[in-house]
């Protein structure tokens, strides 16, 4: 860097950091008043808890399972389906159902048998044995033990759940982790157990390694042995520790213990899971695609500057967000009338480029007279209260602010309507931030006091549940308005806050991360983390949000995140302005190479958008997702999979040009070169500044796109056959819909490829081409025709002799 570069950065640094500052005295005021307000409500329970729930008295049948009366607690055990069950053990408030979306499940016969020292409850595929202390096991239907819990013991108001664990099992998911993808393989500082909280928090600038809790936290874990796998999921928002050691501990603050299990592939964990809670809805096309995105664009002309500059280096481009700059007073649902003069022509201008606006928001309300939603707010009585009737007054972006109940129906319904003009002028999509809720503060806890009062459904509640739900709701509010206001068009919402049941509204990013290659290589696990936690659409800030990447940097984490569903560049307004041509040549050929990949392969995504719609499973997958029977793909934490087809191994260390990858079995093809390599074996692969490591699935059909062409890159199996989806439609709202099915079958010398459609959306591609990879075709016959082959290339345009239009039934190929 030329040393004026650096002075300017210097100095940009030092404004960027006065902003910061300017809220110190409100941040050191508030911190006083939070400690002072938690001393004068807190109140002590009166509950004593126990240590074990005592004997059972009583046992009763139920329609799905069965209920236990111990001395001390109830235990109910509700089969959802023949391998899902919940269990709830009382007492303790009872959780308000924000997670779940299935309530009405198919009838599941049970039986409950008496056996020595307790009982078993179980259907076809599940047992489970509720001894005498209170202790339970899981075992499958041949009897094999998946699971085994010590009894629970009632802490005051929380519960202190345990679990035995194998030596070798790992641990995965939590949602939101800056940690080892496997949870149990971290330690904290003396060498423990790390210690995961459930505490939805804002790392306020800039996070790195041993950063916990993160912005997204959700209790569901996945357990992974050699012999099977299982999820849990606690139904329980209270702030709470978990802790893999010798045993698995969930430790609650408050609520019942109600949490659901269920068993089996890595698939099969995640289908149920999103069953209960539920799945994305299908985004539109567009959000596919790169974002682009700087806290400090501040008026109009830059941004239409910057859409232009991607227009004139030809550079893709599918949407720009305004970050707070934008706004009056960094006030939600302001967009600053004098720096953005005609919003209106504005967005639809963006839109001629295809560029869509996407506007950020915090739930933070200025809490001034001179604030139309405060004052609103306060006619609706919306906002969260203290036990006295007090507002709850805390520092953010605005200043001082108050913080709308989202755990009231009334506040939700208000907040929605606010959306509607900012829609109304072309606004496509909402960035809520800071919605933890973060508050500034100098020292403690970054939110509001735990004793703010929350309306939870009518039902009354305070910070200590409701703080984990919080920006899930604001998302729900913001759901169903952009339904309501927009109907032919989905929802597009990005959240940094959320629970489970996030993914039903919104997508997140992984927030304020640091810009080193640590953080590069541990954003994949935290991407991979919040996919098994439900959440498929993720992406970090690429390059980090606080501070300068170097040019490699930056590429390298271009070039992983072209292979994450949320692809964006953000960052902090006291760094480097950030895009992809800011480091020059080669960067910038390279990074257009990567951004033109993303977009060819579009149709691939956007399959596994569909596939997430129908099953919950996310298109970033950890490597072992297909292979849990192979223990060296466990803990393997710098390489994920992009649905089955693709293995994706990115460049995590400064100067590397190769690394090791571990192959899981099957046959690979090296994406950028062809060469086929044996699977179950690591390997080194080159990976010069223009590739990072990439490899296709034999057997996998890879649909691209271009200039509305559909190539179909044909990676053929070694043998046997296999399945390939594309699903399409018209990217947006909610029309018909196709699903075209390839079959592959590889004999000796022969490859058959069949297609097979269904749906009513037209065929949307104007000539289809095979690319065929590692195999030479000698000759190929389309629907019993035969036809010349040029290369490696089938091409089934409108051509003489050849009346198959742009789509075939079955093509035959010799090799
Ligand atoms: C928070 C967000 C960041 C945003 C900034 C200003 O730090 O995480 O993405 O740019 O606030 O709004």
């Amino acid at each position: 860097m030329n040393s004026l570069k650096e002075i300017h950065l210097k100095i940009k640094f030092f404004w960027g950091s006065l902003f910061y500052f300017k809220y110190t005295p409100h941040a050191l005021l508030y911190s006083r008043k939070r400690d002072n307000i938690e001393r004068k409500f807190f109140k002590r329970s009166t509950e004593k808890g126990f240590n074990q729930p005592g004997k059972i008295i009583r046992t009763e049948l139920t329609e799905r399972g069965a209920n236990f009366y111990f001395e001390l607690a109830e235990l109910q055990i509700c089969f959802l389906t023949e391998d899902f069950v919940r269990v709830d053990w009382k007492p303790g408030i009872p959780p308000i159902s924000y997670a779940i979306v299935q309530q009405d499940w198919q009838e599941v016969k049970t039986q409950l048998e008496e056996i020595e020292n307790g009982f078993s409850i179980s259907s076809a595929k599940l047992k489970v044995f509720v001894q005498e202390d209170g202790s339970l096991k899981f075992c499958d239907s041949s009897g094999q033990t998946l699971r085994e819990e010590l009894p629970p013991s009632r802490k005051s108001e929380g519960w202190l759940h345990q679990a035995k664990l194998r030596q070798e099992e790992q641990i995965y998911g939590l949602g939101e982790r800056f940690s080892s993808l496997n949870l149990r393989a971290a330690k904290d500082e003396k060498q423990q157990p790390k210690t995961y909280r459930m505490w939805n928090y804002d790392a306020a600038g800039m996070y790195g390694p041993g950063s916990d809790p993160m912005y997204l936290c959700i209790p569901v874990y996945l357990s992974l042995y050699s012999s099977g796998s299982y999820l849990i999921f606690y139904e329980n928002s209270f702030d709470a520790n978990f802790t893999f050691g010798e045993t698995a501990v969930a430790d609650f603050e408050g609520g019942s213990l109600r949490y659901y299990f269920t068993y089996g592939v890595p698939a099969q964990l995640l289908e149920r899971y999103t069953e209960l809670t539920g799945r994305a809805a299908l985004p539109p096309l567009w959000a596919l695609g790169y974002h682009q995105s700087k806290w400090g664009y501040r008026t109009e002309e830059k941004i239409r500057e910057e859409a232009q500059a991607f227009q004139d280096r030809n550079l893709p481009l599918s949407a720009i967000h305004l970050d707070i700059d934008c706004q009056v007073g960094n006030r939600a649902f302001t967009i600053d009338p004098d720096r953005f003069p005609k919003l209106g022509s504005f967005t639809q201008e963006l839109k001629e480029l295809g560029v869509q606006f996407i506007a950020i928001l915090n739930p933070g309300i200025k809490y001034s007279r001179h604030s139309n939603l405060f004052l609103e707010g306060q006619i609706l009585d919306g906002f969260c209260k203290l036990p006295n009737g007090k507002l709850v007054v805390a520092p953010v972006w605005p200043g001082w602010c108050v913080f709308p109940d989202f755990t009231n129906p009334k506040v939700r319904g208000w907040w929605s309507r606010q959306y509607q003009y900012l829609l109304d002028v072309g606004v496509a999509g909402f960035w809520h931030d800071m919605n933890e809720p973060a508050a500034f503060i100098a020292w403690g806890d970054r939110s509001l006091p735990k004793v703010t009062q929350h309306y939870m459904e009518g039902r009354g509640g305070d910070h200590r549940e409701a703080h984990n739900v919080y920006g899930l709701l604001q998302a729900k509010a913001a759901y169903d308005s952009l339904c309501q206001y927009h109907p032919q068009q989905r929802p597009f919402l990005v959240s940094r806050a959320g629970w489970a049941g996030l993914q039903r509204y919104a997508w997140t990013w992984t927030g304020d991360v640091e810009c080193t290659w640590v953080a590069l290589r541990t954003t994949i696990a935290t991407v991979v983390g919040l996919g098994l936690s439900g959440i498929p659409y993720s992406g970090p800030d690429i390059g980090g949000f606080q501070g300068n990447p170097s040019a490699e940097l930056y590429l390298r984490w271009f070039q992983m995140a072209t292979f994450f569903t949320f692809y964006r560049t953000h960052s902090s307004n006291n760094v480097e302005h950030r895009t992809p041509w800011t480091y020059g040549e080669p960067y910038l050929s390279i990074i257009r190479q990567f951004l033109e990949l993303r977009y060819r392969l579009l149709p691939y995504f956007y399959t596994l958008s569909w596939e997430a719609t129908q099953k919950g499973y996310p298109p970033v997958r950890p490597v072992f997702w297909s292979a849990t029977d192979e223990p060296a793909l466990w803990s393997v934490e710098d390489a994920f999979f992009l649905g089955d087809a693709l293995l994706v191994c990115p460049i995590v260390e400064e100067r590397a040009r190769s690394r090791q990858v571990i192959l899981p079995k099957g046959h690979w093809y090296n994406f950028w070169n062809d060469a086929v390599l044996k699977g179950s074996q690591q390997v080194t692969i080159e990976a010069p500044l223009e590739q990072i490591p990439l490899l296709v699935l034999a057997g996998s059909i890879l649909p691209m796109e271009e200039k509305k062409q559909l190539i179909l890159h044909i990676y053929p199996p070694v043998e046997g056959n296999s399945e390939t989806l594309l699903y399409s439609d018209a990217g947006d709202g909610y029309g018909e819909s196709r699903l075209d099915k390839f079959c592959m079958t590889r004999s000796e010398n022969n490859l058959e490829i069949t297609w097979t459609e269904e749906g009513k959306y037209p065929f949307a591609f104007i000539s289809v081409s095979l690319h065929l990879h590692g195999i030479k075709p000698q000759q190929a016959w389309v629907d019993d025709k035969e036809v010349t082959c040029t290369g490696q290339i089938l091409e089934f345009e409108d051509s003489e002799g050849l009346a198959i239009g742009n789509r075939f039934h079955k093509v035959r190929i010799q090799v």
